[in-house]
Order: C-alpha cells, then structure tokens, then sequence
C-alpha cells in the first residue's frame, strides 16, 4: 500500500532532522580529534598549533582557494541547474576578497605563483560535478564555504600572528553578520534538499570525503 512508504524505516533513520543537520554530522565526524571536539580520525597530519607555515606556502594555499571559490561562484551564477541560483549572493564568497589579499601580498613584493594541481584538480572536477551530479556539487559547496569560516578562520588566525605580522585579510572578513549568513544559506540548502529522495541526499552525504579530500589538498600547502 502506498502508505507504507511514508513509515519506512529509511536507509540512516534520520528522516525529519534539517538536512544540513546531516550534512554537518558527517562533516565532523571526518575531522581528527585534534581538530574539533567532535572529531573522530586519528591524526595524520600535525595540528594546527605546530604548523609552521612560511608565506610561500601560504600563498600557494591563497591562489589555489581562489580558484576553487571562483570556480563554484561561477558556476553558481551560471546556474545550469535552475536551483543553483538559489546559492548566489550569499554574502559567502570569497574570490573578491582573496582577489584584493592577492594584490596586498604583490605590493608587498612578492610573486603571486601560478595555481597548482591541488587547485586546478579540484577546480575541475567540480565543474565535472556541477553539470552531471547536482548532490555532490552541493556537498562540496556547503563543505568549502562552511569549513572556510570554522577551521579556516581559526588557520588564518595563526598564520597572521606567525608570519604576517597580525595582518587581517580580506579572506577572514565578511560584510555584515556571519552567522545570519550561514544560517541563510542553511535555509536555502534544507529547502533545496526537501525535494531529494533518501538516496539522493545520501549520495550527497557521502560526497563528504571527498571534499575532505581535496580541501585537505589545498591545506597542506601550509604545513609542507
Ligand atoms: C566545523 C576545525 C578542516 C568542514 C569545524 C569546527 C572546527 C573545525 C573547530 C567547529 C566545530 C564546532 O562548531 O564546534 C577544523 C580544522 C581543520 C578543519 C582545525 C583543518 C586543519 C575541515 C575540512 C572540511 C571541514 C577540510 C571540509 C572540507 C567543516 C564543516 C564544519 C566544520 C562543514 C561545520 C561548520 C558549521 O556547522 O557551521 N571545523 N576543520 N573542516 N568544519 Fe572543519
């Protein structure tokens, strides 16, 4: 009988809980346990207290993020999925901001590299996703942006006090309230995912590792 769909246990029996709520869960669980409290993975890599970035490092990391923001802005303004538009103007981006941070560092005398693989490998394959898997992409969209203003700003902070003389970039600022920001997009992200059946949203919950994957690319920029 047609009712008994709506009873099914589901595949994660977690029907009925904002989908971002999911997304996050799985999210932290894939952080070490020296990263966040709810962190579940054995360290691999040192923790952010011992890193010891040098600029050249980080700059790689600045221009490769770049191009990853800019890669899901433009693809979110493109919109070849209708809902993707949903995502634009968020407040969250971050290509102008890393674009002006750029520029300070050239004026500063240094060279501003070229993207590297960690950058143009992701880059790509998220313009793959965006056209043929609408869930992924999502994943990595919320993981990027979210991850961004948790761990990222705490990465920033250190990096600015080590070796960028306490300087405050662009990257780390957003123009009015943040947490309404991500709450907005939270919104947005529930709405859009209300109309995903059970599997498609855990498709997209198990895109997570990836985006672990390829982000934690870009992060070792630093610390190597
Ligand atoms: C949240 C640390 C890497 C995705 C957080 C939080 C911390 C943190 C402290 C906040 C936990 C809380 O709300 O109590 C770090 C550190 C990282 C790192 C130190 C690397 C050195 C990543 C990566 C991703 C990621 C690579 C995915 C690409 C997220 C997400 C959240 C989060 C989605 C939830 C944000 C929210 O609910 O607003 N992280 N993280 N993190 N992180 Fe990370």
């Amino acid at each position: 009988p047609a009712a008994a769909s709506l009873t099914a246990p589901n595949a994660r029996g977690e029907e009925g809980k904002p989908f971002v709520e999911e997304m996050r869960a799985v999210a932290m669980r894939l952080h070490t346990k020296d990263q966040a409290k709810e962190g579940e993975k054995e360290p691999q890599a040192p923790p952010v207290a011992r890193w010891e970035p040098s600029v050249d490092g980080y700059l790689r990391f600045l221009v490769d993020s770049k191009l990853v923001f800019e890669t899901l802005e433009t693809i979110v303004d493109r919109a070849a999925v209708p809902w993707y538009a949903e995502f634009r103007n968020t407040g969250l981006e971050r290509s102008e901001q890393l674009k002006k941070d750029l520029e300070w560092f050239k004026e500063q005398g240094h060279t501003i590299p070229e993207p590297s693989a960690p950058g143009t490998t992701y880059a790509s394959y998220l313009e793959e996703l965006a056209e043929k898997d609408s869930q992924a992409f999502i994943c990595h969209f919320y993981n990027v942006y979210f991850a961004h203003t948790a761990g990222g700003r705490m990465i920033g902070k250190k990096v600015s006090e080590n070796i960028l003389n306490k300087k405050e970039l662009e990257f780390y600022k957003w123009e009015g309230n943040l947490s309404q920001l991500l709450q907005n997009v939270r919104n947005k992200l529930n709405e859009v995912a209300s109309s995903w059946t059970r599997e498609e949203k855990d498709h997209c919950l198990d895109e997570t590792e990836k985006s672990f994957s390829y982000s934690g690319d870009l992060l070792r920029h630093i610390f190597t």
